[in-house]
């Protein structure tokens, strides 16, 4: 199998083949993700909280990203991989955004990048496209934005919300953006603006009619402690088995339970004379 590329995301739209798309942020969870084969990775910026424990997404840099991708790109060879952009790399300027793409594509070596906001960035989006690279938008719940819109809550439930969130996917698309997110917007909005695009739509809490779900993986495999939001279904403990691991190494390792002689090596140095061999000799053992 060679790695997807961004034709093989467009087309799974036009064929009605439903999107499958994962967050990944080192090595081990590329390689499982591998063994399954899941059509695509985002390297999201939800690396704040699941990985490196920070609150929100904001303090996330640019080496982060970059890191983790080429980490996520060591272990994983069939998924199309995307890099987000993290908060205050693209914001500023046009120049900006060009050159967080530009690293998290040659550095980090992810096929595309990810950033928020509709009409706000699309001349970034249409700068990163004319250089080459492929640009997937984030529209809803914004999370970079968590400060400006009070907490994370559903977006686009009135009508001037839904019509700025449609517009806002009009001018992605017409930027040039590949694909785009939907996050934590009505089941029936999001359906409307899948209809209306030609580019492909990855939800996240926004309903079934997505052409694609995105999710991310602590929260799927039960590996978000604290909090998992209720959009993710857990199909798995993960947790749970490290916990219970844990406990019983350290319980084995404090009774003198571990190691056994299995896991130990015994010394090869002859214990009497009759079976000194001739490297022990050799050697002047
Ligand atoms: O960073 C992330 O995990 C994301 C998803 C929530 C889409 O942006």
């Amino acid at each position: 199998m060679s790695r997807n590329t961004v034709r093989d995301i467009q087309r799974m739209k036009k064929s009605g083949t439903p999107i499958t798309m994962i967050t990944a942020y080192d090595y081990t969870a590329a390689r499982l993700i591998d063994e399954v084969g899941v059509p695509m990775i985002l390297v999201g910026d939800s690396i704040g909280q699941t990985t490196l424990g920070y609150e929100n997404t904001i303090p996330v840099t640019v080496d982060d990203i970059v890191s983790a991708t080429a980490a996520v790109m060591r272990g994983n060879r069939n998924s199309f991989v995307v890099a987000d952009m993290p908060f205050m790399s693209y914001q500023a300027s046009t120049e900006d955004a060009l050159r967080t793409a530009g690293r998290l594509i040659k550095e980090g070596g992810a096929q595309a990048v990810k950033l928020e906001g509709g009409v706000a960035v699309a001349e970034s989006v249409r700068a990163i496209t004319s250089a080459g690279i492929a640009g997937m938008g984030h529209l809803g719940l914004t999370p970079q934005s968590v400060n400006q819109l009070g907490g994370y809550r559903v977006q686009g439930r009135d009508a001037d919300g839904a019509q700025q969130i449609i517009q806002d996917a009009l001018a992605l698309q017409e930027a040039g953006a590949f694909s785009i997110v939907l996050e934590l917007v009505p089941t029936e909005l999001a359906a409307e603006i899948t209809e209306m695009l030609e580019i492909p739509t990855i939800g996240i809490g926004a309903g079934v009619e997505c052409d694609g779900q995105v999710q991310v993986f602590h929260d799927i495999m039960g590996l978000s402690l604290d909090f998992t939001p209720r959009h993710a279904k857990k199909y798995a403990q993960v947790g749970d088995v490290i916990i219970d691991a844990l406990g019983r190494y350290v319980d084995e390792v404090e009774k003198r339970e571990f190691p056994t002689d299995d896991e130990s090596v015994q010394s090869a140095r002859p214990q009497t004379k009759s079976n000194v061999t001739e490297l022990d000799v050799a050697s002047g053992n």
